[in-house]
C-alpha cells in the first residue's frame, strides 16, 4: 500500500481540471497540470565518440508515453542540450546540427507521436549549461561573463568560463537554440521551453551574480533579458506563430544568494518576456550555488509551493502568458489554493510524479488528495537518485493500456524496497567516489531493479581533473559511506 501525505481537510479538485489556452500559439492544454522537466540521465555519453552521445532511445519513448497517458495537460521533457560541449550532465539528450542524423530524429518523432495520442501537449525543454558545464565535458565553457562556479556542486568541478562576444551570442547561442527548436518542430513536438532558470546559461545572463557585461546584454534587467527576446524572435522567424508551435520559458522567480536575481528584477524580466509573445512562463528558483528546492521558512511550509510568494507578484505583472509554478506542490488543497489566490495558472510537478505517473488522473477522478510521501523529504540529491531510478524503471517497458503505468516502478514508500534501494545507492555512491579518486568519471543511475540492465545506465570516462581539496573531501566521504554500509 503506497503511503501518501496525510490531508486533513480534502478539497474539490475541479478547478485543476480547467483547460489553459496559450495566447500566441493558441494551443490548449486540457487541464492545469504540467509534468515539469526532469533530466532523465538515460542517454549515452562518450567524449571519444560524439555520434553515440546524447541520442534518445526507446527508454525515453516508453517513459514519455506513460506520462502522457497519466493525464497531464502538458508534458515537458528533461533538458535537451543545444550544444554537445555544454551539457547539464553526461546522460543528457542532445540535438545539434552536428548530431542531427535520421535515426536520431526517428526516435524523437516516435516519442512525440506516441505522447500526442494521449491528448497531452508534448513540449521539449531546451538548454545550454554555460558555466554549469562540468569540467569533464568542457574546461572552458561559454558564459555571459568569466565568473567561475566555485562550488563543487554534486561533487563536480567547473572551469573558468569564457565571456561570449556579441558575435558568439549569435552563432554559439541563438542559432543553436533555433536549430534545436526546428528539429523538434519537424519531429512533431508541440513546442519548446527555454531553460532560463537554475543558473544555466540563460539564467547566467539574467542574474547579476554572473552577468558583469557592460554592453547591450548587461546592466539593466531589460538588457540582461535581451538574449531571451532575441532567441524568441529568431525561433519565431523560422517557426511562426501561425504554425501553432508553443514557445515558453522556465524562469527563476528569485535567487537566494549574493547579487542573485531579486523578485523585483524577475518581475521586470518577466514583463519583457511576456511582451514579446511567450506562450507560458514556468516559475521556479535557485541555482547550483543555492538551490531552493526545499522549505526554508514556516510560511512556505504552510503555503506548500516553495516560490509562491514570489510567483504571485510576477503573475500580477504578466498580461498574456500562462504562468506555471513548479516546486513543492504535494497536496490538492495546496494546488487549489495557489490557483485560487492567483499565484499561478498551472501546477508544475517534478519529484512526486516519477512514482505517481498518473497523479493528475488520480487527482481529477477524486482517488487521491496528495502525493506519495517521500522518505527523503525535500533533499534534492537523494530524491534525485530515486527519481532517476524510477524513470529508468518506467522506461524499460513499453506503455500498455492493460497494465498500471507504474508497473515495474519501485514504491519508495515500501520499507523493504527503501532499505534495498538505499543499500544499492550507497554502493553506487562508493563506486563514484572510488573512481573519482582514481581520476575516472563514473556516472549513471542506481542499478536497482533495472531488469539486469544496470550496467547499460553507467557512463565511464577517463581523465577527470580533480583538485586536492575535492579529493580529500571525497576520501573522507568514502569512509563515511563505508561506515554507513556497515551500520545497515
Ligand atoms: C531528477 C531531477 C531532474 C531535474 N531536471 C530538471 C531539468 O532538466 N530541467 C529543469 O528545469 N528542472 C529540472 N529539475 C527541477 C524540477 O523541474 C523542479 O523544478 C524541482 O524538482 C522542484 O519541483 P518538485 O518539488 O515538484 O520536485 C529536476 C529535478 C530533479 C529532482
Amino acid at each position: 500500500m503506497v503511503k501518501r501525505i496525510v490531508v486533513e481537510n480534502p478539497v474539490d479538485p475541479k478547478i485543476l481540471g480547467d483547460a489553459l489556452t496559450f495566447p500566441t500559439s493558441k494551443k490548449v492544454a486540457k487541464n492545469r497540470f504540467m509534468k515539469a522537466p526532469l533530466s532523465e540521465n538515460l542517454a549515452k555519453w562518450d567524449p571519444t565518440n560524439p555520434a553515440i552521445s546524447g541520442a534518445a532511445s526507446n527508454l525515453h519513448v516508453n517513459l514519455y508515453e506513460k506520462w502522457a497517458a497519466g493525464g497531464f495537460g502538458i508534458v515537458l521533457t528533461g533538458n535537451i542540450m543545444v550544444d554537445q560541449m555544454h551539457l547539464e550532465s553526461p546522460g543528457n539528450t542532445i540535438i545539434t546540427k552536428e548530431l542531427d542524423l535520421p535515426h536520431r530524429r526517428e526516435i524523437w518523432k516516435n516519442l512525440a507521436s506516441k505522447a500526442k495520442q494521449h491528448g497531452t501537449l508534448i513540449v521539449a525543454q531546451i538548454s545550454h549549461a554555460g558555466r554549469q558545464t562540468a569540467l569533464i565535458v568542457n574546461q572552458h565553457p561559454f558564459s555571459s561573463s568569466d565568473v567561475q562556479l566555485k562550488r563543487d556542486a554534486y561533487g563536480r568541478e567547473y572551469g573558468v568560463p569564457i565571456a561570449l562576444t556579441e558575435e558568439q551570442i549569435k552563432t554559439e547561442i541563438i542559432e543553436k537554440f533555433v536549430y534545436t527548436s526546428k528539429v523538434l518542430y519537424e519531429c512533431g513536438f508541440d513546442g519548446v521551453e527555454l531553460h532560463g532558470a537554475h543558473g544555466y546559461l540563460i539564467a547566467q545572463f539574467l542574474s547579476r551574480t554572473t552577468n558583469k557585461r557592460t554592453d547591450k546584454y548587461g546592466g539593466s534587467p531589460q538588457n540582461r533579458a535581451r538574449i531571451v527576446t532575441e532567441i524568441y524572435e529568431a525561433i519565431r522567424k523560422e517557426i511562426p506563430e501561425s504554425t501553432g508551435f508553443i514557445v515558453g520559458i522556465k524562469l527563476n522567480s528569485v535567487e537566494f544568494q549574493r547579487e542573485g536575481l531579486t523578485n523585483e528584477e524577475a518581475i521586470q524580466i518577466a514583463k519583457e518576456i511576456d511582451n514579446v509573445g511567450f506562450d507560458f512562463i514556468e516559475l521556479s528558483g535557485g541555482t547550483y550555488e543555492e538551490m531552493g528546492f526545499s522549505h526554508k521558512k514556516k510560511s512556505t511550509i504552510a503555503r506548500e509551493a516553495f516560490f509562491l510568494e514570489f510567483a504571485e507578484k510576477i503573475k500580477l505583472a504578466i498580461k498574456s502568458a500562462v504562468v506555471y509554478l513548479t516546486g513543492g506542490f504535494r497536496t490538492v488543497p495546496g494546488m487549489v489554493k495557489a490557483v485560487e489566490c492567483k499565484g499561478t495558472d498551472g501546477i508544475g510537478l517534478g519529484r512526486p510524479i516519477t512514482q505517481d505517473m498518473d497523479f493528475p488522473i488520480k487527482i481529477l477522478n477524486g482517488t487521491v488528495q496528495s502525493a506519495v510521501e517521500s522518505p527523503f523529504g525535500d533533499d534534492l540529491a537523494s530524491n534525485g537518485l530515486a527519481c532517476n531510478c524510477q524513470m529508468a524503471q518506467a522506461g524499460l517497458f513499453p506503455y500498455s493500456p492493460d497494465k498500471p503505468l507504474t508497473d515495474g516502478v519501485m514504491d519508495i514508500t515500501d520499507e523493504k524496497t527503501l532499505k534495498e534501494f538505499k543499500r544499492a545507492q550507497n554502493e553506487f555512491m562508493q563506486n563514484i567516489i572510488r573512481k573519482m579518486i582514481g581520476k575516472q568519471f563514473y556516472h549513471g543511475i542506481v542499478p536497482y531493479r533495472l531488469n539486469g540492465q544496470g550496467k547499460d545506465f553507467v557512463i565511464e570516462a577517463d581523465g577527470l581533473e580533480i583538485s586536492l581539496l575535492l579529493r580529500t573531501a571525497l576520501c573522507a566521504f568514502l569512509v563515511f559511506l563505508k561506515f554507513q554500509s556497515y551500520m545497515c
